[in-house]
């Protein structure tokens, strides 16, 4: 591990990680789901859910399928499965069910997040051969939540998000272009929660806060009607998070559909049509994958770590390389959620700059699967020893493993236990 004198050391007194990050599960379990972290993020997110499901596998299978089960409860008519759902209303998280005017069963936001349940709920009915039937029932709400993507997203292929926070990645870099073409508009006096959780240079800044709610005001105000915001929107840009992690999931939603008997000409269908829409997001300036704005059509010209998701959708294992080699190598540790050698990286400012452990797990996951064996198990290496140094933070300065963000963090904790632990088991199949 390398010395980091002066830092922050949170993680140092730990005697027992895999005990310390079981306890971070159970304390952040709400019964039936999990929190990210007590008051920052009181509710149930939808990535952050599947993560946390990996980590309870490893030690109570039940309440990992639980936790799936939970978050499909909330899909709405239409397929989609939100981002967030609020099941009980908390004071401490703005904005909250009132703005966000979800029209599903369960009170929830309007947009979703990176499709990767497909993926892990594979994984969980084979280390849990009890739990097939369980798989089973999530076939179809899965396919349905895949169709919505395509019918409502797809732009010949690439998938597109109408909100940064869609993405996962809220502040990254790659929005700033597309967000100066927006102006805030109509927006009533607000106040932030998230600052009076977490460092204000640690969160994102007002500006770009005016104009996530522009967004969500622009949504609640149609109902959410999705042909009417792919007319009208402002915001409209083909991802990668979104794009690979769809793929992804496809193939493993292929895998359960076949398994269980279900229509699977349309998956694949869904998986050919991604594969070609991929090559959208390949900037050949930068050679690197990047985000690209429908609206203007440009690239962002940003390589953040969804750049190197390529591997994890079983795309072109080939390229990103180079950049890898370059990016999480450049500071001690990696990878970065923004380039440290491009303008716009800030280490300790949430998707621009600062480290997170469960993209790392996403990206080491592909890099397996591709054949680069050696960089996976180092950036496994790499990772045990930022949470080691830093505790269960929710991202980490890359320049020291300092922690940043919420602390106690669910998806931290589960990636230690399922990934980064040397206890841990790792995943069951190649992809
Ligand atoms: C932030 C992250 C997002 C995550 C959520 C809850 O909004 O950017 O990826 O799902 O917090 O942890």
């Amino acid at each position: 591990m390398p010395t980091m004198p002066g830092s922050p050391r949170e993680g140092r007194g730990m005697t027992d990680p895999d005990d310390a990050a079981r306890r971070i599960l159970r304390g952040n379990d709400r019964g039936g789901y999990t929190v990210p972290t007590a008051g920052l993020y009181p509710y149930q997110w939808n990535w952050d859910s599947v993560f946390a499901a990996m980590g309870f596998a490893t030690f109570d299978t039940d309440r990992a399928w639980q936790e799936v089960e939970t978050l499909l409860s909330g899909q709405w008519p239409n397929g989609m499965v939100p981002h967030i759902l609020f099941h009980k209303v908390e004071p401490t998280y703005f904005p909250g069910p009132d703005v966000w005017g979800g029209v599903g069963p369960v009170p929830s936001s309007g947009i979703s997040q990176p499709p990767i349940a497909a993926t892990f709920i594979r994984w969980l009915a084979e280390l849990d051969p009890a739990g097939a039937d369980r798989a089973k029932a999530m076939v179809g709400p899965l396919t349905d939540w895949h169709r919505w993507f395509f019918d409502w997203r797809g732009e010949g292929g690439a998938i597109c998000v109408s909100h940064p926070w869609e993405t996962g990645r809220d502040n990254s870099p790659d929005w700033d272009a597309p967000f100066a073409a927006i102006e805030p508009a109509n927006l009533d006096a607000y106040y932030r929660r998230d600052t009076s959780h977490v460092a204000e240079d640690e969160r994102p800044r007002r500006w770009d806060y005016d104009r996530y709610l522009t967004l969500v005001k622009l949504g609640h105000d149609c109902g959410w009607d999705e042909a009417h915001l792919r007319e009208v929107s402002p915001f409209r840009v083909a991802d990668p998070t979104m794009t690979f992690t769809l793929l992804r999931a496809n193939r493993d939603l292929l895998a359960l559909a076949q398994r269980f008997g279900a229509e699977t000409a349309e998956i694949e269908d869904w998986i050919a049509a991604i594969e070609a829409g991929s090559e959208r997001l390949w900037n050949a300036d930068i050679g690197a994958y990047d985000t690209f704005d429908m609206r203007a059509g440009t690239h962002s010209g940003v390589i953040s770590n969804a750049s190197f998701l390529n591997w994890y959708a079983g795309v072109r294992p080939e390229r990103m390389l180079d950049h890898f080699d370059r990016i999480a190598g450049f500071l001690p540790y990696g990878v970065p959620s923004a380039d440290p050698q491009q303008p716009g990286f800030e280490p300790k400012r949430y998707w621009r700059g600062p480290v997170w452990a469960m993209m790392n797990w996403l990206i080491a996951l592909g890099l397996r699967d591709a054949g680069h064996d050696a960089r996976a198990t180092a950036l496994c290496d790499t990772t045990r020893s930022m949470i080691l140094a830093g505790g269960f933070a929710e991202y980490f300065d890359p320049r020291d493993a300092s922690p940043a963000g919420g602390r106690d963090f669910t998806w931290t904790a589960a990636t230690w236990l399922a990934w980064a632990s040397p206890s841990a088991k790792g995943f069951p199949w190649q992809a």
